[in-house]
């Protein structure tokens, strides 16, 4: 069977050693007769699955005791509403826009109390994280807010906020498992784990214990959205996304047995390396985001002309290539290259870059005229 390479920015592709088992046990799981779809989570079964699912992911990222691990359902938006209505205790917070995501976050924040913009780069069009020497934190806020990578645009915090005394908060849903992080640096960081983990609906939330230990902020908080409950109840207070949390611990397991989150990021740098290199070298394609700013997971790109942008994203697909279109409100191209994207697959898209460069010459020559009119215009 010939699977395509799947360049979507999530639910994104997994590594097939997982499909695979998920096939094999599906059945009859470990001799239990039944499959993980079927089973109770109150199983001693089950209780193994998502023990190993939280040990192997504290062990992957380093996570102490200090911290709780949740694995939570609603995908990252629910968390939108549950960090402001557990976290915002003073009544403000501070986010920073970056994107899409991070707005959205914002805009939710806004109907629990005060939610400041500490900084945007909507004036650029997104295209780079705001410079971290652009802007102070207030240090009574309760939290810092930022979307670490920028999924639609392709942007990466390269460098974390210097927030001082302020916990940092971060969705890092696109940048999940990466790299090697330093969870100790965060109050909060949790992810949608549908581009780097499992299927979606599913979202892990690892958050400093004493942040949550005299329960939400706001008394409204819905039970399930209560992080102290959830930690209490091992994230079991209801009947939880069993086949999810399945899914995640044996990419975990993958992730691990590959090296973890090192050889994660040798993987991801290498593929971005190749891709970024095509953009640079290209006269008809131009990346979107900033080189600072570059994201490692997601890379965005355009020709300039809607036309040839379709025509490009048909013959990726022609070419057993999928997932190129970028996000709605963007338009143009976009690769994501998360943790189970062979190098194989960037190989083949950025050789399809220069095969479609090369038949089109007349295109390439205007793109790189209008590119050269439009740094003399910047320089004037
Ligand atoms: C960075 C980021 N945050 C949040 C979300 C929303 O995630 P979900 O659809 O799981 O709610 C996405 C979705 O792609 C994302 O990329």
């Amino acid at each position: 069977m010939a699977r395509v390479y799947n360049f979507g920015a999530g639910p994104a592709t997994m590594p097939v050693p997982v499909l695979e088992q998920i096939q094999s046990e599906l059945l009859d799981y470990h001799g239990e007769g039944l499959s993980i779809l079927e089973m109770s989570h109150r199983t001693p079964a089950f209780s193994a699955v998502i023990g190993h699912a939280e040990e192997t992911l504290r062990r992957l990222m380093g996570i102490p005791d200090t911290y709780a691990v949740l694995f939570l359902q609603g995908g990252a938006t629910l968390q939108f509403a549950g960090i402001p209505m557990n976290l915002m205790r003073t009544g403000r917070a501070g986010y920073i826009r970056s994107g899409l995501f991070s707005t959205l976050a914002w805009q939710e924040a806004q109907k629990h109390g005060e939610a400041l913009v500490v900084a945007s780069s909507e004036g650029t069009g997104y295209d780079r994280v705001p410079d971290p020497g652009s802007y102070t934190v207030p240090q009574d806020l309760d939290y810092l807010y930022l979307c670490e990578n920028n999924t639609i645009y392709g942007t990466k915090f390269w460098e974390l906020p210097d927030a001082g005394a302020v916990p940092l908060v971060s969705d890092v849903s696109s940048c999940f498992l990466s790299e090697p992080v330093d969870v100790t640096r965060y109050g909060l960081v949790y992810a949608g784990v549908q581009k780097n983990a499992g299927p979606a609906g599913l979202s892990c939330v690892i958050v400093r214990r004493d942040l949550i230990a005299r329960g939400p902020a706001k008394a409204y908080c819905p039970s399930y959205l209560d992080y102290r409950v959830q930690d209490e109840k091992d994230s079991m207070m209801n009947t939880p996304n069993t086949f999810g949390i399945y899914a995640c611990s044996l990419v975990f397991d993958w992730i691990e047995a590959q090296g973890g989150l090192e050889a994660m990021r040798e993987r991801n740098r290498a593929k971005a390396a190749l891709m970024y290199a095509a953009l640079d070298k290209s006269s008809l394609f131009r990346a979107h985001a900033q080189k600072a700013s570059r994201s490692m997971m997601n890379a965005t790109f355009r020709t300039g002309s809607k036309e040839l942008d379709d025509e490009f994203i048909a013959g990726a697909e022609a070419r057993g290539m999928i997932g190129v279109r970028a996000h709605r409100s963007t338009g143009g191209m976009r690769a994501s290259m998360y943790n189970a994207l062979p190098l194989e697959a960037v190989e083949a898209l950025t050789a399809y870059m220069e095969e479609f460069e090369a038949a089109h010459p007349a295109e390439a020559e205007a793109a790189a005229a209008g590119a050269s009119g439009e740094k003399s215009a910047r320089s004037c």
